[in-house]
Protein backbone atom coordinates (compact mmCIF):
# COMPACT_ATOMS: atom_id res chain seq x y z
CA UNK A 1 0.00 0.00 0.00
CA UNK A 2 1.75 3.54 -1.06
CA UNK A 3 -0.73 5.95 -0.08
CA UNK A 4 -3.04 5.39 2.64
CA UNK A 5 -6.25 7.01 2.91
CA UNK A 6 -7.26 8.06 6.55
CA UNK A 7 -11.05 9.09 7.34
CA UNK A 8 -11.40 10.76 10.72
CA UNK A 9 -14.79 10.70 13.05
CA UNK A 10 -15.13 13.75 15.41
CA UNK A 11 -14.27 16.96 13.68
CA UNK A 12 -13.86 19.42 16.77
CA UNK A 13 -11.24 20.73 18.85
CA UNK A 14 -8.85 18.56 18.32
CA UNK A 15 -9.47 17.54 14.76
CA UNK A 16 -7.41 20.20 13.93
CA UNK A 17 -4.19 18.73 14.61
CA UNK A 18 -4.64 15.63 12.74
CA UNK A 19 -5.58 17.48 9.56
CA UNK A 20 -2.96 19.83 9.90
CA UNK A 21 -0.54 16.70 10.33
CA UNK A 22 -1.93 14.63 7.69
CA UNK A 23 -1.35 17.30 4.85
CA UNK A 24 2.33 17.13 6.10
CA UNK A 25 2.57 13.75 5.28
CA UNK A 26 3.12 12.43 2.22
CA UNK A 27 2.27 8.99 1.58
CA UNK A 28 -1.21 9.92 3.67
CA UNK A 29 -4.17 11.44 2.30
CA UNK A 30 -7.42 12.38 4.09
CA UNK A 31 -10.56 11.29 2.26
CA UNK A 32 -13.18 11.26 4.61
CA UNK A 33 -14.78 12.57 7.49
CA UNK A 34 -17.42 11.90 9.76
CA UNK A 35 -19.01 14.29 12.64
CA UNK A 36 -22.77 14.15 14.28
CA UNK A 37 -22.88 18.22 13.88
CA UNK A 38 -23.03 18.88 9.95
CA UNK A 39 -21.20 22.25 10.29
CA UNK A 40 -18.20 20.96 11.79
CA UNK A 41 -17.62 18.05 9.46
CA UNK A 42 -17.92 20.66 6.65
CA UNK A 43 -15.88 22.83 8.20
CA UNK A 44 -13.29 20.23 8.55
CA UNK A 45 -13.62 19.18 5.21
CA UNK A 46 -13.35 22.88 3.82
CA UNK A 47 -10.12 22.99 5.52
CA UNK A 48 -8.41 19.82 5.15
CA UNK A 49 -10.36 17.88 1.97
CA UNK A 50 -11.89 14.43 2.31
CA UNK A 51 -15.93 13.42 1.39
CA UNK A 52 -18.11 14.21 4.56
CA UNK A 53 -20.53 12.43 6.48
CA UNK A 54 -22.53 12.84 9.32
CA UNK A 55 -23.42 8.91 10.36
CA UNK A 56 -19.35 7.61 11.19
CA UNK A 57 -21.03 3.64 9.89
CA UNK A 58 -21.80 5.20 6.86
CA UNK A 59 -18.44 6.39 6.00
CA UNK A 60 -16.79 3.08 7.91
CA UNK A 61 -18.23 1.32 4.59
CA UNK A 62 -16.48 3.07 2.41
CA UNK A 63 -13.99 1.52 0.30
CA UNK A 64 -12.00 4.09 0.01
CA UNK A 65 -11.51 4.69 3.37
CA UNK A 66 -7.90 2.07 4.37
CA UNK A 67 -7.53 3.53 8.13
CA UNK A 68 -9.75 5.81 10.61
CA UNK A 69 -8.65 8.32 13.32
CA UNK A 70 -11.45 8.93 16.03
CA UNK A 71 -11.02 12.49 17.59
CA UNK A 72 -15.09 12.55 19.05
CA UNK A 73 -15.35 12.21 23.21
CA UNK A 74 -13.76 9.92 24.90
CA UNK A 75 -16.46 7.71 26.39
CA UNK A 76 -17.21 7.15 22.73
CA UNK A 77 -13.47 5.64 21.30
CA UNK A 78 -13.99 2.25 22.58
CA UNK A 79 -17.53 1.51 20.26
CA UNK A 80 -16.43 3.49 17.79
CA UNK A 81 -13.11 1.42 17.54
CA UNK A 82 -14.88 -1.76 17.65
CA UNK A 83 -16.89 -0.84 14.86
CA UNK A 84 -13.89 0.26 12.43
CA UNK A 85 -12.19 -2.97 13.47
CA UNK A 86 -15.04 -5.29 12.41
CA UNK A 87 -15.05 -2.53 9.16
CA UNK A 88 -11.70 -3.64 8.66
CA UNK A 89 -10.00 -0.49 9.09
CA UNK A 90 -6.94 0.14 10.67
CA UNK A 91 -7.59 2.40 14.17
CA UNK A 92 -5.59 5.51 15.69
CA UNK A 93 -7.61 6.15 18.64
CA UNK A 94 -7.10 9.54 20.65
CA UNK A 95 -6.58 9.51 24.25
CA UNK A 96 -8.17 7.50 26.47
CA UNK A 97 -8.07 4.39 24.33
CA UNK A 98 -11.35 3.20 25.93
CA UNK A 99 -12.61 4.05 29.38
CA UNK A 100 -12.52 0.51 31.03
CA UNK A 101 -9.81 -2.34 31.28
CA UNK A 102 -12.15 -4.71 29.73
CA UNK A 103 -12.81 -2.35 26.94
CA UNK A 104 -9.07 -1.89 25.88
CA UNK A 105 -8.53 -5.56 26.48
CA UNK A 106 -11.43 -6.26 23.71
CA UNK A 107 -10.53 -3.56 21.44
CA UNK A 108 -6.28 -5.23 21.69
CA UNK A 109 -7.81 -9.01 21.01
CA UNK A 110 -10.13 -7.36 17.98
CA UNK A 111 -7.57 -6.41 16.08
CA UNK A 112 -5.28 -9.22 16.93
CA UNK A 113 -8.70 -11.43 15.26
CA UNK A 114 -8.68 -9.12 12.20
CA UNK A 115 -5.25 -8.33 12.00
CA UNK A 116 -5.32 -4.54 11.64
CA UNK A 117 -3.41 -2.14 13.33
CA UNK A 118 -4.58 -0.79 16.59
CA UNK A 119 -2.57 2.61 17.72
CA UNK A 120 -3.64 5.26 20.37
CA UNK A 121 -2.47 8.61 20.46
CA UNK A 122 0.22 9.45 22.80
CA UNK A 123 2.15 12.06 21.41
CA UNK A 124 4.05 13.24 24.55
CA UNK A 125 6.33 9.91 23.62
CA UNK A 126 7.69 11.23 20.95
CA UNK A 127 8.89 14.38 21.84
CA UNK A 128 12.74 13.91 21.18
CA UNK A 129 13.43 14.31 25.33
CA UNK A 130 10.86 11.47 26.18
CA UNK A 131 12.60 9.40 23.78
CA UNK A 132 15.89 10.13 25.24
CA UNK A 133 14.95 9.45 28.80
CA UNK A 134 13.41 6.20 27.64
CA UNK A 135 16.38 4.95 25.53
CA UNK A 136 18.48 6.23 28.77
CA UNK A 137 16.42 4.42 31.28
CA UNK A 138 15.96 1.07 29.28
CA UNK A 139 20.14 1.15 28.63
CA UNK A 140 20.28 0.96 32.71
CA UNK A 141 22.13 4.89 32.76
CA UNK A 142 19.98 5.49 35.41
CA UNK A 143 21.25 2.06 37.50
CA UNK A 144 18.39 0.33 39.64
CA UNK A 145 15.37 2.72 40.19
CA UNK A 146 13.91 4.49 43.12
CA UNK A 147 10.88 6.11 41.71
CA UNK A 148 9.08 8.57 39.53
CA UNK A 149 6.59 11.30 39.72
CA UNK A 150 3.97 12.53 37.75
CA UNK A 151 2.41 15.37 38.49
CA UNK A 152 -0.40 17.59 36.75
CA UNK A 153 -0.91 20.58 38.72
CA UNK A 154 -3.45 22.60 36.52
CA UNK A 155 -6.23 24.99 36.01
CA UNK A 156 -9.83 24.49 34.63
CA UNK A 157 -12.32 26.58 35.08
CA UNK A 158 -15.96 25.93 35.43
CA UNK A 159 -16.55 27.19 32.06
CA UNK A 160 -14.12 24.84 30.43
CA UNK A 161 -16.17 21.99 31.52
CA UNK A 162 -19.66 23.89 31.20
CA UNK A 163 -18.80 24.68 27.10
CA UNK A 164 -18.70 21.13 26.20
CA UNK A 165 -20.96 19.19 28.24
CA UNK A 166 -19.11 15.90 27.66
CA UNK A 167 -16.30 16.79 29.97
CA UNK A 168 -18.05 16.78 32.97
CA UNK A 169 -19.47 13.22 33.20
CA UNK A 170 -18.18 9.84 34.36
CA UNK A 171 -19.03 8.45 31.04
CA UNK A 172 -17.94 10.50 28.93
CA UNK A 173 -14.47 12.22 29.97
CA UNK A 174 -13.65 10.27 32.82
CA UNK A 175 -11.74 12.63 35.41
CA UNK A 176 -8.55 13.75 36.09
CA UNK A 177 -6.39 10.89 35.34
CA UNK A 178 -8.49 9.68 32.30
CA UNK A 179 -8.14 13.08 30.66
CA UNK A 180 -5.76 15.29 32.05
CA UNK A 181 -2.72 13.43 33.35
CA UNK A 182 -3.13 10.70 30.47
CA UNK A 183 -0.36 11.70 29.21
CA UNK A 184 1.97 11.88 31.98
CA UNK A 185 0.47 8.92 33.71
CA UNK A 186 1.89 7.69 30.17
CA UNK A 187 5.41 8.35 30.00
CA UNK A 188 5.50 7.48 33.87
CA UNK A 189 4.63 3.72 33.37
CA UNK A 190 6.77 4.06 29.91
CA UNK A 191 9.76 5.22 31.71
CA UNK A 192 9.12 3.03 34.82
CA UNK A 193 7.85 -0.89 33.22
CA UNK A 194 4.56 -2.36 34.12
CA UNK A 195 2.81 -1.82 37.44
CA UNK A 196 2.11 -4.53 40.21
CA UNK A 197 -0.44 -2.71 42.64
CA UNK A 198 -2.08 0.50 42.81
CA UNK A 199 -3.85 2.28 45.46
CA UNK A 200 -5.00 5.99 45.74
CA UNK A 201 -7.79 8.60 46.98
CA UNK A 202 -9.55 11.16 44.90
CA UNK A 203 -12.11 13.90 45.14
CA UNK A 204 -14.73 16.34 43.91
CA UNK A 205 -13.57 19.53 45.34
CA UNK A 206 -13.75 22.14 43.36
CA UNK A 207 -16.09 22.33 40.13
CA UNK A 208 -19.20 21.10 39.24
CA UNK A 209 -18.66 17.64 37.83
CA UNK A 210 -19.64 13.94 38.14
CA UNK A 211 -16.28 13.40 38.58
CA UNK A 212 -13.09 13.59 40.42
CA UNK A 213 -11.13 16.93 39.79
CA UNK A 214 -7.88 15.85 42.41
CA UNK A 215 -6.38 12.33 42.42
CA UNK A 216 -3.11 10.96 44.20
CA UNK A 217 -1.94 7.61 43.68
CA UNK A 218 0.68 5.48 44.76
CA UNK A 219 2.21 2.25 42.65
CA UNK A 220 4.53 -0.45 42.82
CA UNK A 221 5.96 -1.56 39.64
CA UNK A 222 6.75 -5.08 38.85
CA UNK A 223 11.05 -3.92 39.41
CA UNK A 224 9.81 -2.97 42.95
CA UNK A 225 10.13 0.68 42.61
CA UNK A 226 7.38 3.11 43.79
CA UNK A 227 5.30 5.59 41.83
CA UNK A 228 3.29 8.64 42.83
CA UNK A 229 0.91 10.33 40.93
CA UNK A 230 -0.59 14.10 41.88
CA UNK A 231 -2.67 14.98 39.23
CA UNK A 232 -5.93 17.92 39.66
CA UNK A 233 -7.38 20.81 37.92
CA UNK A 234 -8.21 22.76 40.92
CA UNK A 235 -4.76 24.92 40.86
CA UNK A 236 -5.46 28.79 41.54
CA UNK A 237 -5.42 30.54 39.08
CA UNK A 238 -3.57 28.97 36.09
CA UNK A 239 -1.62 26.03 35.25
CA UNK A 240 1.51 25.20 37.46
CA UNK A 241 3.41 22.63 36.31
CA UNK A 242 2.95 19.41 34.26
CA UNK A 243 6.52 17.29 35.57
CA UNK A 244 7.67 13.47 35.16
CA UNK A 245 10.46 12.93 37.42
CA UNK A 246 12.79 9.74 37.35
CA UNK A 247 14.97 8.70 40.51
CA UNK A 248 17.86 5.97 40.05
CA UNK A 249 20.93 5.09 41.77
CA UNK A 250 22.96 6.71 39.22
CA UNK A 251 20.47 9.14 37.68
CA UNK A 252 18.16 12.12 38.44
CA UNK A 253 15.26 13.27 35.42
CA UNK A 254 12.68 15.64 35.82
CA UNK A 255 11.23 16.08 32.42
CA UNK A 256 8.81 19.66 31.91
CA UNK A 257 7.26 21.99 30.08
CA UNK A 258 3.85 22.88 28.99
CA UNK A 259 3.78 19.80 26.39
CA UNK A 260 6.23 17.85 28.98
CA UNK A 261 8.81 18.46 26.15
CA UNK A 262 11.91 19.72 28.09
CA UNK A 263 14.20 18.39 30.44
CA UNK A 264 14.31 20.81 33.69
CA UNK A 265 17.47 18.76 35.50
CA UNK A 266 19.60 15.76 33.99
CA UNK A 267 21.96 14.40 36.29
CA UNK A 268 23.17 10.73 35.17
CA UNK A 269 26.32 9.35 36.23
CA UNK A 270 28.85 9.65 33.12
CA UNK A 271 26.94 10.78 30.70
CA UNK A 272 26.84 14.36 29.03
CA UNK A 273 27.19 17.42 31.61
CA UNK A 274 23.67 18.89 32.93
CA UNK A 275 24.95 22.07 31.67
CA UNK A 276 25.13 20.78 28.24
CA UNK A 277 21.65 18.60 28.03
CA UNK A 278 19.75 21.79 29.73
CA UNK A 279 21.45 24.31 26.83
CA UNK A 280 19.82 22.27 24.14
CA UNK A 281 16.49 20.86 25.73
CA UNK A 282 15.53 23.39 28.49
CA UNK A 283 12.36 25.16 28.47
CA UNK A 284 14.06 28.35 27.20
CA UNK A 285 16.59 26.23 24.63
CA UNK A 286 14.19 23.22 23.25
CA UNK A 287 12.74 23.73 19.98
CA UNK A 288 9.32 25.46 20.23
CA UNK A 289 7.87 22.59 17.76
CA UNK A 290 4.30 23.76 15.83
CA UNK A 291 0.88 22.62 18.02
CA UNK A 292 0.58 19.78 15.30
CA UNK A 293 4.03 18.55 15.62
CA UNK A 294 4.01 15.82 17.82
CA UNK A 295 0.43 14.21 16.07
CA UNK A 296 2.26 14.21 13.24
CA UNK A 297 4.79 11.94 14.25
CA UNK A 298 1.98 9.93 16.06
CA UNK A 299 0.38 9.37 12.69
CA UNK A 300 3.95 8.64 10.60
CA UNK A 301 4.41 5.68 13.29
CA UNK A 302 0.56 5.03 12.89
CA UNK A 303 1.35 4.61 8.93
CA UNK A 304 4.83 2.87 9.29
CA UNK A 305 2.85 0.43 11.67
CA UNK A 306 0.67 -0.35 9.57
CA UNK A 307 2.54 -1.03 6.28
CA UNK A 308 4.78 -3.36 7.86
CA UNK A 309 2.23 -5.37 9.76
CA UNK A 310 2.29 -4.26 13.31
CA UNK A 311 -0.96 -4.74 15.08
CA UNK A 312 -0.82 -3.46 18.28
CA UNK A 313 1.42 -0.73 18.67
CA UNK A 314 3.24 -0.83 21.85
CA UNK A 315 1.13 2.22 23.39
CA UNK A 316 -1.59 0.50 23.23
CA UNK A 317 -0.44 -2.03 26.15
CA UNK A 318 1.04 0.58 28.28
CA UNK A 319 -2.88 2.14 27.47
CA UNK A 320 -4.39 -0.33 28.71
CA UNK A 321 -2.16 -0.50 32.06
CA UNK A 322 -3.33 3.18 32.66
CA UNK A 323 -6.71 2.50 32.50
CA UNK A 324 -6.19 -0.88 35.01
CA UNK A 325 -4.52 1.57 37.50
CA UNK A 326 -7.20 4.06 37.32
CA UNK A 327 -10.16 1.68 37.81
CA UNK A 328 -8.36 -0.11 41.04
CA UNK A 329 -8.09 4.02 42.63
CA UNK A 330 -11.29 5.47 41.06
CA UNK A 331 -13.92 5.09 43.47
CA UNK A 332 -12.52 2.59 45.39
CA UNK A 333 -9.75 4.47 47.55
CA UNK A 334 -8.67 2.03 50.65
CA UNK A 335 -8.76 3.68 53.94
CA UNK A 336 -7.73 4.02 57.37
CA UNK A 337 -9.80 6.18 59.52
CA UNK A 338 -7.42 8.38 61.72
CA UNK A 339 -10.36 9.84 63.70
N1 LIG B 1 -3.85 13.84 22.32
C1 LIG B 1 -4.11 15.04 22.77
O1 LIG B 1 -3.19 15.81 23.04
C2 LIG B 1 -5.53 15.48 22.98
C3 LIG B 1 -5.82 16.81 23.25
C4 LIG B 1 -7.15 17.18 23.42
C5 LIG B 1 -8.17 16.24 23.32
N2 LIG B 1 -7.85 14.94 23.08
C6 LIG B 1 -8.92 13.91 23.00
O2 LIG B 1 -9.63 14.08 21.77
C7 LIG B 1 -11.00 13.74 21.95
C8 LIG B 1 -11.86 14.87 21.40
O3 LIG B 1 -11.61 16.07 22.12
P1 LIG B 1 -12.05 17.50 21.53
O4 LIG B 1 -11.51 18.50 22.48
O5 LIG B 1 -11.72 17.60 20.09
O6 LIG B 1 -13.65 17.39 21.72
P2 LIG B 1 -14.76 18.27 21.00
O7 LIG B 1 -15.97 18.20 21.85
O8 LIG B 1 -14.23 19.61 20.61
O9 LIG B 1 -15.02 17.46 19.63
C9 LIG B 1 -15.65 16.21 19.58
C10 LIG B 1 -16.38 16.09 18.22
O10 LIG B 1 -16.94 14.79 18.13
C11 LIG B 1 -18.23 14.93 17.53
N3 LIG B 1 -19.07 13.77 17.86
C12 LIG B 1 -19.69 13.49 19.04
N4 LIG B 1 -20.38 12.33 18.93
C13 LIG B 1 -20.20 11.88 17.67
C14 LIG B 1 -20.67 10.75 16.95
N5 LIG B 1 -21.46 9.82 17.52
N6 LIG B 1 -20.29 10.60 15.65
C15 LIG B 1 -19.48 11.52 15.06
N7 LIG B 1 -19.01 12.63 15.70
C16 LIG B 1 -19.37 12.79 16.98
C17 LIG B 1 -18.76 16.23 18.10
O11 LIG B 1 -19.84 16.75 17.32
C18 LIG B 1 -17.53 17.11 18.06
O12 LIG B 1 -17.40 17.79 16.83
C19 LIG B 1 -11.20 13.48 23.44
O13 LIG B 1 -11.24 12.08 23.67
C20 LIG B 1 -9.97 14.05 24.10
O14 LIG B 1 -9.57 13.32 25.26
C21 LIG B 1 -6.58 14.56 22.89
Amino acid sequence: MELVRLGIIGCGAISKKHGEAISRIEDAKLVAAADLVEENVRRFVDNYGGKPYTDYREMLEDPDVDAVIIVTPSGLHANMAQDALDAGKHVLVEKPLAMSADDADSLIKKAQEVKRTLQTVHPNRYYETSEMTHKAIKEGRFGKLSHGVATVRWNRTQEYYDEAPWRKTREMDGGVLLNQAWHALDLLLWFMGPVARAQGMTSKRLHDVETEDIALVTLEFESGALGLVEATTNVYPRNLEQTVSIFGEKGTAVLGGSRIDAIRVWRVKGDKDESEVLGVWSEDTAPKHNPSWAHERVIRYFINHLKSGIIVAPEVHTAAMAIKVIESVVGSSSETSCQ
